[in-house]
């Protein structure tokens, strides 16, 4: 059944390859907004302070313009990704939605003409210049640049609470060697040393782990098919994540990413590897203090290195209102839109000239280390990987959650990327 459903899908991918769209058009001639602007994302309940400001900010200055905020919730999109497809699969797309800098977007909805170039739009802004050229690349191809990025997002963190490290006798591990060790110390006390939930946040988990065993120059090696997921370098990144998973709590599929932070902040838990939304959780929802009443450190073996993120919104063809959507694009793009959002989301603006003074301890140390470190790009998060594989990949980590067979799991990998991403 899944089968089918994949292949009808690419079908009607390839269908609408002709039924023309993506084309470049003038929208910097749109007009004052009015109307209706359904606004789509997967940032719902725990997840809505930093785009409720947003929206606020847009109503502010578009009182004529009615917005729908449609959620869908589900950490990293999981639903929300799904019932994106359907709808602009069946002719229905909102007028702009929430969709990953990188493949996720490319690999997705570009290809199969889906998105309107916003080239003209840039150009307009000055968002050549204001975002970082490297990010620019990621949402552009040779035919034009398909989404506006509203943040940046570090992928690879380790949170914990200082008051309770201290109190069990432990520091922070800074490898997955001293994790194993850390890890023994706290089950004698009956603390679960790494907190994990629902499946995606096991792959969210493998890639700091993949990150930590390769290196990064390695790991960025997987991702343009020079180095094989079954070659024993990246067998290893199995091994270690079968080991870390015998330290997490028995009931992680049953939880959401937030119920694994509160394991932490409730001191159940001692760790968590979470993106740092988790920052925004922390401090925006949960009224915690930055640096006091959590903090951070770089996932054990990645320190230097910053795997990122970008969340972005675009206008697919067929949006029923252009010009609100083009609107609200501008003003997530802009230094003031991006100031709202990102101090209360845990993420950094993307824009070079974001006023760091609006942002908290963690906001801050984390653009400093977007400056300073090596950068990769994230896979559960949309960078690396298109759909295909990262669907295909939730599979085998299901399977592999299951059965423990590390070298099935790296050969199926192996498989996978074979038909997914190294054939263009
Ligand atoms: C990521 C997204 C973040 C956050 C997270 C948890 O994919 O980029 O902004 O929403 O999922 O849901």
């Amino acid at each position: 059944m899944k089968k089918l459903l994949f292949i009808l899908l690419m079908v009607c991918m390839q269908v609408s390859l002709f039924a023309g769209g993506g084309k470049e058009t003038d929208l910097a001639k749109e007009g004052t907004p009015t109307g209706k602007l359904e606004i789509f994302s997967w940032w719902a309940g725990d997840e809505g302070p930093a785009l409720d400001a947003l929206v606020r900010l847009y109503e502010k200055k578009y009182p004529d313009v009615e917005v729908l905020n449609a959620t869908v919730a589900g950490g990293s999109g999981v639903n929300a990704k799904a019932v994106l497809k359907t709808r602009m699969l069946g002719g229905n797309p909102p007028d702009t939605f929430q969709v990953h800098a990188g493949q996720e977007l490319i690999g997705t909805w570009v290809v199969a003409e889906r998105m309107e170039d916003l080239t003209t739009l840039f150009k307009k802004e000055g968002w050549n210049k204001a975002f970082p050229k490297d990010l620019v690349n990621l949402l552009g191809t040779k035919e034009g640049i398909w989404s506006v990025p509203v943040n940046i997002h570090r992928s690879n963190v380790l949170w914990y609470v200082p008051d309770n490290i201290q109190k069990w006798g432990v520091k922070v591990p800074e490898s997955w060697d001293d994790f194993f060790k850390t890890a023994e110390v706290l089950k004698t006390q009956g603390i679960v040393p790494l907190a994990l939930a629902t499946n995606w946040t096991v792959m969210h988990l493998w890639e700091s782990i993949a990150l930590a065993t390769l290196g990064a120059d390695d790991y960025a090696k997987l991702w343009n098919a020079s180095l094989a997921f079954d070659d024993p370098k990246a067998k290893k990144i199995w091994d270690v994540l079968d080991k870390v998973l015998q330290y997490t709590n028995k009931d992680a599929s049953s939880l959401s990413w937030q119920q694994a932070m509160d394991m932490v902040v409730s001191g159940k838990a001692a760790f968590n590897i979470m993106g740092d939304w988790a920052a925004g959780y922390m401090a925006t929802t949960l009224n915690l203090k930055p640096g006091m009443e959590f903090a951070w450190n770089a996932s054990p073996g990645t320190k230097g290195v910053f795997m990122f993120l970008a969340d972005s919104f675009g206008l697919p063809v067929g949006a029923p209102n252009k010009t609100a959507a083009v609107a609200w694009l501008r003003l997530i793009g802009s230094r003031e839109g991006s100031d709202a959002f990102n101090p209360l989301k845990g993420s950094i603006s993307a824009r070079r000239d974001s006023d760091l003074s609006l942002y908290n301890a963690y906001g801050q140390s984390a653009a400093k280390s977007f400056q300073k470190d090596r950068i990769v790009g994230s896979l559960t998060h949309g960078v690396v990987s298109n759909e295909n594989f990262m669907s295909g990949f939730s599979n085998v980590l299901e399977g592999f959650l299951k059965d423990r067979n590390t070298t099935f799991a790296a050969q199926a990998t192996q498989s996978l990327a074979s038909d997914t991403l190294l054939r263009k």
